[in-house]
């Protein structure tokens, strides 16, 4: 065989690899596994199972909503990215991906226990803008108080909305 014909063999040996890595490469990536896309499926849990089974220990009531309320736009800073009226707007999720969900809708609502949105705050979400803000931002019950206000937000719920009217 001719150097040059060598050269060629390898060459293309090479450039086919390649080629065939990037394909591969796109198969695997992304898939329902990856972190970053998970997250933002509502129908894939994304917390350990006892996290469903958490009960708010806090009864609702309008005044502990207006507290959850002036937490979740104060020192929690879940604003910023949530938005206040928790449709996903905040200034600081724009840029974000996957970006903040809107926690008017009554599908999250109706997929997510008080548990696991708690969960949530307390330890974050890997792979997402969502860090812990408890109990570095908020104590325990502050974050039972919050979770009161998310729930608060669901656009089905009546009384909910009777209750943040009141204030
Ligand atoms: C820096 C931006 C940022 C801040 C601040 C932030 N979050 Fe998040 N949050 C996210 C992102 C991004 C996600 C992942 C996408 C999603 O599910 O909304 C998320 C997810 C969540 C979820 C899970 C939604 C689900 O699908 O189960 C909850 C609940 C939540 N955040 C509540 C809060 C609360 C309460 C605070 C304030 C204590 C807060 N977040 C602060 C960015 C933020």
């Amino acid at each position: 065989m001719s150097p040059s014909r060598i050269f060629i063999t390898v060459l293309s040996i090479i450039v086919g690899l390649g080629v065939s890595i990037h394909f591969l490469t796109s198969l695997v990536a992304p898939t329902s596994q990856d972190p970053a896309v998970s997250a933002y499926d509502l129908t894939l849990p994304r917390t350990p199972s006892d996290a469903k089974r958490l009960q708010n220990p806090i009864p609702v009531s309008s005044e502990v909503i207006a507290m959850g309320k002036a937490l979740y736009g104060g020192k929690g800073n879940c604003f910023v990215c949530h938005g206040q009226e928790g449709r996903g707007d905040g200034e600081g999720g724009s840029m974000l991906n996957p970006p903040p969900r809107d926690f008017s809708d009554p599908t999250f609502q109706h997929l997510r226990t008080d548990g696991e949105i708690f969960w949530t705050m307390k330890y974050g979400i890997p792979a997402t803008g969502m860090f812990s803000y408890i109990p570095r931002h908020l104590s325990e019950e502050e974050g039972w108080r919050v979770v009161h206000y998310i729930r608060a937000l669901n656009r089905n719920r009546q009384s909910s909305e009777l209750l943040l009217e009141k204030q």
